[in-house]
């Protein structure tokens, strides 16, 4: 039996480019984990959003958002591990395990860090200003999240490859130290179908950039938006390479392959207007994810429910790492 887990670092304002990008590719692998008879692990990563993110209420409730978003879009909690990050000590008592055998010079190579710290340098400020260790070792947490439960596979985007990489090299070199497999070296499974999505304006779906499709919106709210997708104002008749137009390029995104190819073609050969297109995209939409919103909705209107099934989670996390603790503490500790 293998052993796969993702956290989820709660954001706040979930639009379409998460769902497609990470929600729905992250819940189809939970199923196909679970239908393999594989132990399925899924967390909202809280205290990851901490570096960040000091407001008790506003933290609570993306956590609140993401839980019952990942519950509303079919994770199964009876089947998959679920539950809040902050609700497993054994995860904090091997992260301070961990910080022993992490070379300084790991943590400095951080992604996170180096960036905050290009954006310190580029407006001359020291080089460390802002930034606190919960940034610093943003990896170092996130690789006890995956050592504690001896995971076998981290699916990840792209961008979270590094930290996967960073708890191999924690596990290796604490692994060396005691001459035998005191941690599990974890593999990533880089999830290639995850595409990114533009927004409305062409730069990718961002709740940073204000182009978003929200996920959970009314269909006033969602048609709004999809009619707000920027479009260029050649002729309706006129033949179009459908790479060159962004709301292809949602089309493609969104659309099952049948409306994809219709789309293309009405581009191609001409006399398919935008106001057709954006109709059509609206259709999906609301077919994909139109009847997720009445769930989700349900789901934060009884959120104590919510509750219940994550301290059900934690319960089951803190069984499979508490054994694995005592024995890393076995080793370490005599
Ligand atoms: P945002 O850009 O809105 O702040 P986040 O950075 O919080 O979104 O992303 C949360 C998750 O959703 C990440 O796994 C990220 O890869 C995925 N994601 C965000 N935006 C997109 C997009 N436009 N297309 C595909 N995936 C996306
Ligand atoms: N760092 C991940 C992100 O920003 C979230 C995360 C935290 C995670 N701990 C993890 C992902 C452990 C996989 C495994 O998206």
């Amino acid at each position: 039996m293998k052993t796969i887990l993702t956290g989820v670092k709660p954001t706040g304002t979930l639009h379409l480019g998460n769902y497609f990008g990470a929600i729905k590719p992250a819940i189809q692998l939970g199923h196909q984990a679970n239908a393999a008879g594989d132990r399925h692990i899924m967390f909202v990563a809280n205290y990851h959003a901490l570096n960040y993110l000091k407001d008790t209420a506003q933290l609570n409730q993306i956590t609140k958002e993401v839980a019952c978003a990942y519950l509303a879009c079919g994770l199964n909690p009876e089947k998959s591990i679920f539950y809040r990050q902050s609700d497993v000590p054994e995860i904090f008592e091997l992260t301070t395990i961990l910080t022993n055998y992490t070379p300084k010079g790991l943590m400095n190579k951080s992604h996170a860090y180096k960036a905050a710290v290009d954006k310190n340098h580029a407006k001359g400020n020291p080089t460390d200003a802002g930034i606190n260790m919960g940034l610093y070792d943003y990896p170092l947490l996130m690789a006890a999240d995956i050592l504690t439960f001896r995971s076998d596979e981290v699916p990840v985007g792209k961008d979270q490859v590094q930290h996967v990489e960073i708890a191999q090299d924690i596990a290796g070199a604490m692994n060396a130290v005691y001459g035998q497999e005191v941690l599990k070296i974890p593999a990533y499974v880089v999830q290639e179908f995850a595409q990114v999505l533009p927004g409305t304006d062409g730069r990718k779906m961002s709740k940073s950039y204000g182009n978003v499709i929200p996920l959970f919106g009314t269909e006033a709210e969602i048609k709004k938006a999809v009619m707000g997708i920027q479009t260029d104002c050649q002729d309706i008749n006129a033949p179009k390479n459908p790479d060159e137009i962004l709301l292809f390029h949602m089309v493609q995104g969104i659309a099952d392959a049948t409306v994809t190819a219709e789309v293309k073609e009405g581009l191609e050969k001409g006399g398919m207007g935008y106001g057709t297109i954006k109709k059509m995209l609206l259709a999906e939409i609301m077919r994909q994810v139109g009847g997720l919103r009445e769930t989700y909705m349900d789901y934060m209107a009884h959120y104590d429910t919510v509750q219940d099934m994550l301290n059900e989670g934690a319960k089951k996390a803190r069984a499979i790492a508490a054994p694995n603790l005592a024995k890393i503490k076995e080793v370490i500790l005599g």
